[in-house]
């Protein structure tokens, strides 16, 4: 058989057998370890069992204003550090949101049917409007409906998202189940929340004592850090006066370390502190100097990646052109039968 013919007919067969999965990243900012072990490992995973589908949420990020350098750098380096966490471009769909106007057009329709008062109500509306007084503008307001579009647009069945956004999930869910009804057709499936099995729901604590790593939190240690900030920044983590009698129970702050310890240590290192720690002799400098060196062996590898994806100008290129092909050739199939649907075909 043709070799050629083979293989386009195939893949698209393949793919055709497929859930889809969604997921999108606003550019403001490095990935970092919360991020890999919540998330981008697990899309790794994923990319070779579903339609994969993992976009650059740029239009999103204009609700603070960027510059156009800021906006442009942090594109690129979500861009390369996706890449640099293994997440493959012949396997997955990786995009710009702004590189498929579709997803804007598709916002719009939807936006005649999203309400004032659900928009108002949205927790994470109340959340920016407190945060930014003085910039609460229409994106920020809609934010939901143009994450609706992102995710129905390709008809996805799965979107991986942390709690932040279920919220935002359940509006996409809403707007759908309106569209559908509102003109009585199936074009969009229901978007179901993905929650990653046990041995992959990793939660990576922060170094600030208590809660999770996150990016807005200033507790994280990102992929991209440098050696020496790592070490800096984990000597500086919280830490408790030490215990008293033997096997106490450890303290928060005390129990983070040791859960990063547990991500980026081997066992031995991990059950070496346990036993300080249980009779008494623990010296946190050390545990911290030991958790910095094994997070930097981790990070090491990803880091070279990076800075070697960044200087690779026509790779990035390359791989953005292609995502974008594919990206818009899903998008335009369903927007072509939304448009049928709301009555945009002519018949003159
Ligand atoms: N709102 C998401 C966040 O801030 C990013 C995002 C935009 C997204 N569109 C999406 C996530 C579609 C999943 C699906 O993290």
């Amino acid at each position: 058989m043709n070799p050629y013919f083979c293989s386009d007919f195939y893949f698209r067969i393949y793919k055709m057998n497929k859930l889809t999965v969604l997921s999108g990243i606003r550019p403001t900012g490095y990935l970092h370890l919360g991020n890999y072990f919540g998330a981008v490992r697990s899309f790794v995973k994923m990319q070779s069992d579903y339609n994969c589908f993992f976009f650059i949420a740029d239009i999103h990020s204009l609700t603070t204003h960027p510059t156009p350098e800021n906006l442009q750098s942090g594109v690129k380096q979500v861009l390369a550090e996706y890449l640099a966490c293994g997440i493959d471009p012949e396997k997955a769909t990786i995009f710009i949101q702004s590189d498929v106007p579709e997803v804007s057009e598709l916002y719009a329709f939807l936006n005649m049917n999203a309400y004032l008062g659900e928009l108002e109500r949205t927790t994470s509306f109340k959340e920016k409007a407190r945060q930014q007084p003085d910039n609460v503008n229409a994106g920020l307001l809609t934010y939901p409906v143009l994450m609706a579009a992102d995710i129905l647009i390709h008809k996805a069945n799965f979107v991986p998202v942390g709690k932040d956004q279920e919220q935002n999930l359940e509006m996409a869910r809403k707007f759908a189940t309106r569209f559908n009804y509102m003109y009585n057709t199936e074009v969009f499936p229901l978007p179901k929340p993905y929650t990653f099995d046990g041995k992959d729901m990793i939660k990576v604590p922060g170094l600030d004592g208590s809660g999770k790593m996150g990016k807005s939190e200033g507790n994280a240690i990102n992929l991209y850090e440098d050696p020496k900030e790592i070490r800096k920044k984990v000597m500086r983590a919280v830490t408790d006066s030490g215990p008293t009698e033997p096997n106490q129970q450890k303290t928060e702050p005390v129990e983070n370390l040791f859960t990063l310890m547990k991500i980026v240590s081997t066992a031995d290192t991990v059950a070496h502190f346990d036993e300080l720690y249980n009779k008494c002799e623990i010296r946190y400098g050390d545990l911290k100097k030991q958790l910095a060196e094994d997070i930097i062996a981790f990070t090491a590898p990803i880091r070279e990646r990076i800075i070697d994806i960044l200087q690779d100008d026509s790779y990035l290129a390359k791989v953005a052109r292609m995502g974008a092909e594919k990206a818009r050739e899903s998008a335009s199939k369903t927007l072509n039968e939304v448009k049928e649907v709301i009555g945009f075909r002519r018949f003159f």
